[in-house]
């Protein structure tokens, strides 16, 4: 007995002495080792260290929250600039031989900046595919093959430029990376019509966690599957994916309405929510942003003027479109238009190459499923008891329904909110200038007062999300005894954002991944077979 004792004892010393002592420098050297090894493979200066001079400028050019960009931050130790496939895939290969771990950043708009920060202390890279951005376009086959790092801007810019008359359903942002907007399915003003982004992807090329360069043969159709919506980091480096574009008019409708908040616009509201599935209009979008006292209702038609205000005077009079409001222009003009916040139509399609970010705002935004109608009622408490009360807090609803909600399965991609959902609400709060003290702290009463006052409201059991408005408030994965992220702490947040798909998603992370190199806080957990 007293010998076991005296055993177990000195071994608690020794492993309390290897953690406190040796791990730090078993750590250091391993990072010294995976940029030694990155060194022998990749151009010096693709390579950046914290002691580089270039250090902060690249890992701050794609940041767009200023909450993440502060030295509070958990930075990298190292950032991959990578110019090739080839890059990538030593990578990886370097980070699996000395154990650093990968954070992959293909536009930086992650909301919770999981894409270059972490939020437990770790040594981990960044490997910035910015450079990988190349847009090659077939208008013969309507499609297009389109690497991560090209931002939806570019791609619209280059689809525009190709044709008059083939478009790509993507969001309203044109710095948005391609990579993290279609790993997480992708939302945008053209759904109704033809399916998230990620329904309209035909191929991808990922670099698996072995470094191997995949593409959908060579992949299957269980990892095809959950690179189209399952979120970003999970399951490999996606560098490219092949487009299904989609055939528009040579002219198409945008309408911005404004309404200032009374009773009326309440009862506007309630009945714009119940166009999205009845009747069934997919060529006509109108998406509902509301800010303190303002609503503007953005339309977007794929038709003429005059078609649109037939629809309007046929479903929708209580808006009071008239032709006087009408913009016609091309596809591309008119997603100039909107991702740009213009007012002016003849907007340079150039701003939407622009990548200079604005790292001035804090934000914090989270997001809901509406399945029953909000009404009359539920408008006029949500003005008067938080939007009328606080300018900085914002709602932006896109309408589902249409081929989105009403053609496409639940299960054909990971987007499970599709049969029977009415419309987003992506919550959005502001605030200004410093990262942390009583601003952020308002900032978070105000965004949590709204959604806990929704919460009757919306979806619930579970209470869906969006993984694209990625959210750490719904939970966080907990890494198990044996370095591997536990399905259940996964759960929690998982089944917010897939539901019924959750664990199709954890099993195919559990036959390509099943070490888990590729993880952050909200990545898929690996499920293994038994
Ligand atoms: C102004 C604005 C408007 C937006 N509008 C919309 C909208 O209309 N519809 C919509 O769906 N979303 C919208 N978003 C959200 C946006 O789609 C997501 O934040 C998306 O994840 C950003 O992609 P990214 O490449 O810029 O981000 P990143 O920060 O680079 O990546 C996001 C996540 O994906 C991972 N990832 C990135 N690239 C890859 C890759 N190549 N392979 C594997 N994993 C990868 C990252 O590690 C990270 O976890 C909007 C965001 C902003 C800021
Ligand atoms: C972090 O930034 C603040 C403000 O810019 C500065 O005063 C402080 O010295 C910085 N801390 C470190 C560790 O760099
Ligand atoms: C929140 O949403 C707004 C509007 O879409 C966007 O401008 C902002 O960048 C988002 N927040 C974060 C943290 O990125
Ligand atoms: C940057 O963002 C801030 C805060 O949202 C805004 O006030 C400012 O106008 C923006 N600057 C540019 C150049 O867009
Ligand atoms: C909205 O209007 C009300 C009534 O005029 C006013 O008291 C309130 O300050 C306004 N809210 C905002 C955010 O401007």
């Amino acid at each position: 007995m007293a010998v076991s004792t005296t055993a177990v004892l000195s071994l608690l010393l020794v492993a309390c002495f290897c953690c406190d002592v040796f791990l730090p420098s078993l750590a250091s050297s391993s990072e010294e080792n995976f940029v030694a090894c990155l060194s022998e493979k990749i151009p010096g200066e693709l390579l950046y260290t914290q002691s580089s001079s270039g250090f902060l400028s690249v890992l701050t050019a794609s940041v767009q929250n200023a909450r993440f960009a502060t030295n509070a931050t958990v930075r990298p130790a190292c950032i991959v600039t990578a110019s090739d496939v080839a890059h990538v895939q030593d990578a990886v290969w370097c980070g699996r031989r000395h154990g650093v771990r990968l954070r992959v950043r293909s536009g930086g708009h992650d909301y919770e900046g999981l894409s270059y920060r972490s939020v437990r202390a770790e040594v981990f890279a960044v490997l910035d595919l910015a450079r990988l951005r190349d847009v090659r376009v077939s208008p013969g086959e309507a499609s297009a093959w389109v690497d991560s790092g090209a931002t939806l801007g570019e791609l619209y810019y280059a689809v525009g430029m190709a044709s008059p008359t083939l478009a790509f359903p993507g969001g309203a942002c044109p710095t948005v990376g391609v990579g993290g907007f279609l790993s997480g399915g992708g939302i945008g003003l053209m759904m109704r019509k033809f399916g998230t982004g990620a329904d309209n992807v035909l191929d991808a090329k990922i670099v698996n966690a072995d470094g191997v360069l995949l593409d959908r043969a060579a992949m299957g159709e269980d990892l095809f599957w959950a690179i189209r919506g399952g979120g970003g980091e999970s399951f490999g480096v996606v560098v490219s994916w092949k487009l299904k574009l989609s055939v528009v008019p040579r002219t198409v409708t945008v309408v911005n309405t404004d309404r200032t908040f009374d009773e009326s616009t309440a009862a506007v509201l309630a009945k714009w929510e119940t166009l999205a599935i009845r009747p069934f209009l997919p060529d006509l979008t109108i998406r509902a942003v509301v800010q303190g006292n303002n609503t503007v209702f953005q339309t977007l038609f794929l038709g003429s003027c005059s078609q649109l205000i037939s629809k309007m005077d046929a479903f929708f009079p209580e808006l009071g479109t008239t032709a006087a409001d009408c913009r016609e222009m091309s596809w591309v003009r008119a997603m100039a238009f909107i991702v740009l916040s213009s007012k002016d139509v003849n907007v340079p399609l150039e701003g939407m190459l622009s990548r200079t970010n604005n790292l001035s705002g804090y934000v914090k935004n989270k997001s809901d499923y509406v399945r029953c109608a909000v009404g009359k009622a539920g408008w006029e408490r949500v003005y008067r008891e938080h939007l009328s009360r606080n300018g900085a807090l914002m709602m932006i609803m896109e309408p589902h329904g249409g081929v989105v909600g009403s053609v496409i399965a639940d299960s054909a991609t990971p987007y499970p909110h599709r049969r029977g959902v009415l419309y987003n609400i992506q919550y959005v709060t502001y605030w200004c200038c410093a990262a942390d003290g009583g601003a952020a702290e308002a900032a978070a009463g105000l965004i949590n007062g709204l959604y806990g006052f929704m919460e009757p409201l919306v979806s619930s059991n579970p209470r869906e999300a969006f993984v694209n408005y990625r959210d750490l408030d719904i939970g966080q994965n907990a890494v198990g005894d044996d370095g591997v992220t536990t399905y259940e702490s996964g759960r929690v947040w998982g089944e917010k954002y897939f539901m019924g798909n959750f664990r199709r998603l954890a099993t195919v992370k559990g036959k390509v991944d099943p070490g888990d190199y590729f993880r952050n806080e909200q990545s898929i957990p690996p499920l293994l077979a038994v």
